[in-house]
This record gives structure tokens, C-alpha cells and sequence, in this order.
């Protein structure tokens, strides 16, 4: 299969008043590629994946999508293109077959191939027993499925999501992996995604961290994780004194309860540890580096609730106090 760029975005700016939300962004994504984007509230994932199908203007730079300029040539590029938006986008008043035939008319699938290709989608989503159901009746992991139907059921070759899982349940988010998967398998698709749940990009072919509207760092997991990620030694301390005196000796250790995670360092770092706390803990475990680890090293652990929604702030980074961090 072919690995040609199919998005190419140079030296790509964009500001709302005074905040620089993408700040000189350079970047290609491969045919065939499932591509993360991965950054805390506010970072400009929205507003990148906004430029790239055309409902937002760059104030300087160049985005080209499947070989069309987004600026000059912003029809063509959204020919190509399916978009599974952050905020929902179905129309409630209409059915799930009525959501997916208008968009079919606006993006003029062919008559002849419009109720085959609805049918396909409705199958790969496990919709196809609700077509005729009003949308506002369906709940929001079902919600979220018709709008992936919709961003693929035109044939699009490259399909951006913005969050596509955030809110729903373990089984729904599961689920839309699973489509997004087994579609790969079928067709030529190019994916690009933002999440905020890191360990579901654990499968992406490339992943790409900004904050700031900057690029932190860009590869496969595989890579990150063992150019910036730490393996993480994991104690239970025998009582509050004890976890005390590991956080004294280790600045980088984060607690939570008894429970301590710092990173493992250099030498006989290990060995070193247990001969000072060994007699003092009461589990102890090794975690191999991982991309939330990656994460928080790059990003920091500060919340940036400022400009998020409060559905969005729910899921804030940083948070959970217990988990890798340097
Ligand atoms: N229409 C707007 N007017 C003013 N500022 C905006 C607008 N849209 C976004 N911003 C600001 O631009 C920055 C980038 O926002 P963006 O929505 O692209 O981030 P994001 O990475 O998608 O965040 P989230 O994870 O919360 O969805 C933020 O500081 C945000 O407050
Ligand atoms: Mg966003």
C-alpha cells in the first residue's frame, strides 16, 4: 500500500487575538496511517484538525490535504475527507438512515450507490436494527457510532476524529476501535485522531504531542516511549511514616496514599532503594515505561481548565495524582 503524504502542513499559525493556539506547526501524515494527536485541554488539536477541513482560516503557513491546498482548494480536499467533529453534529429530528442520506446528497454519493453504502455502515456500526429510529432516542455511544458511520460513508479516504470515545463507556469505546480496525482491513484510510484517553493510541502507527500549539515530540509509541518514557518502580509503603521518608529521599516521587511511584534511575538504583526501604514496603512492582508516562513527562501535570467545557474538564490531564510521572 501506498505511503505517500496525504497531509502536509508547513510552517502552519494560527491566532485568536492574543492567544497563538497553533504556533508554527510542521507536519506530515502518511496514506494508510492511523495518526494520534495527543495534548491537553487547549493545546490547538481542534483547531488544526479545523484548518484541515477548511471551516477554519491559517494565518499563515500552508495545509494540504490529499494533494489540495485547504485555502485554494477547500471543496476538493473535503471530497476526500470524513470528520467525526468534537461537539455532536447529528440532526436529532432525524432518523439514522435520514442523517446519513442527506449527508450522502451533499457530498453526491451516486443514487445507485447510496442505499448500499448507508447499509455497509449501518452494519460496521451495529446500527443497522435502528435505522428508522429518531436520533434524539439513541444514546450517546450510539450517537457517537452514526456519526463515524457518516465520516466514512461517503468513501472518504482520510478521516479526522476529535475525540471520537470521550464520555462513553469502556464497551463503546472499545467497540469504535474495533470499526475503525476492521474497516483498515477493507479499505485505503487514513486516520488522524485526538484522544484523552492516551492508552487507546497505544496502537497508532505515529503519534504527535503538542501543547501550546507546538509540536513536543513526534513518532511511533514504541519510539517515544523509550526516547522520553521511564520505567517506574511502584511501592506500597507500611504506613504514612514510611511513605513520608521515600518522598523525602526521592523528590520525583509522586504519592498517593500509601501508595508511592517514582521513577527508576540509573546503576543499582533499585537495589539501592530496597536495601534503604525494602524491610519498610509492602508491594513492590516494576512498570515499563508508557505513553501517559511520556505524556506527563512532556506536558507537566498542571490542569489547563481554562478555555475546556466542563464536559471536556471532566476529563483534564493531571489528575489522577498516582500514576508515571518523572
Ligand atoms: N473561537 C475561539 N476564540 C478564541 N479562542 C479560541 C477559540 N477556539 C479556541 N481558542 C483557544 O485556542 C487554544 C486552542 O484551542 P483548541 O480548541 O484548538 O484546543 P484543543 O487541543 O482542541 O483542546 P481540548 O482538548 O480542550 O479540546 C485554546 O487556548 C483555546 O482557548
Ligand atoms: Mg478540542
Amino acid at each position: 500500500m501506498s505511503n505517500q503524504p496525504v497531509i502536509e502542513l508547513v510552517n502552519l499559525r494560527k491566532q485568536y487575538g492574543n492567544t497563538v493556539a497553533l504556533d508554527d506547526i510542521t507536519l506530515t501524515v502518511r496514506a494508510n496511517e492511523a495518526f494520534a494527536l495527543l495534548g491537553p485541554n487547549g493545546a490547538g488539536k481542534t483547531t488544526l484538525l479545523h484548518i484541515l477541513c477548511s471551516i477554519l482560516q491559517p494565518d499563515s503557513g500552508t495545509a494540504k490535504v490529499a494533494g489540495y491546498d485547504v485555502s485554494r482548494q477547500p471543496l476538493k480536499a473535503r471530497k476526500k475527507l470524513g470528520v467525526v467533529f468534537q461537539e455532536p453534529s447529528l440532526d436529532d429530528r432525524l432518523t439514522v438512515y435520514e442523517n446519513l442520506n442527506f449527508h450522502c446528497l451533499i457530498y453526491q454519493v451516486p443514487r445507485r450507490e447510496r442505499k448500499q453504502r448507508i447499509a455497509e455502515m449501518l452494519e460496521l456500526v451495529e446500527l443497522a436494527d435502528w435505522r428508522d429510529r429518531l436520533v434524539r432516542t439513541l444514546s450517546s455511544g450510539m450517537k457517537r457510532r452514526l456519526e463515524i458511520a457518516r465520516a466514512l460513508v461517503h468513501d472518504s479516504k482520510i478521516v479526522f476524529l476529535d475525540e471520537p470515545t470521550v464520555g462513553l463507556d469502556v464497551q463503546s469505546r472499545a467497540r469504535i476501535w474495533q470499526y475503525l480496525t476492521e474497516l483498515r482491513k477493507r479499505r485505503e484510510l487514513t486516520l488522524v485522531i485526538t484522544t484523552h484517553y492516551i492508552e487507546e493510541v497505544e496502537n497508532c502507527d505515529q503519534v504527535c504531542i503538542i501543547d501550546h500549539g507546538k509540536i513536543l515530540v513526534e513518532g511511533a509509541p514504541e519510539k517515544l516511549k523509550r526516547d522520553y518514557g521511564h520505567q517506574m518502580l511502584r511501592v506500597v509503603a507500611r504506613d504514612a511514616e514510611v511513605g513520608a521518608a521515600i518522598l523525602a529521599r526521592h523528590p520525583d516521587a509522586v504519592a498517593v496514599g500509601e501508595e508511592v511511584t517514582l521513577p527508576v534511575g540509573e546503576g543499582r538504583f533499585i537495589d539501592d532503594f530496597l536495601g534503604e526501604f525494602g524491610s519498610r514496603v509492602r508491594q513492590f512492582s516494576l512498570e515499563s515505561p508508557s505513553l501517559e508516562g511520556v505524556f506527563l513527562a512532556l506536558t507537566g501535570r498542571d490542569l489547563r481548565d481554562v478555555a475546556a467545557t466542563g464536559r471536556e474538564q471532566t476529563y483534564a490531564f493531571g489528575r489522577r495524582g498516582g500514576e508515571h510521572t518523572r
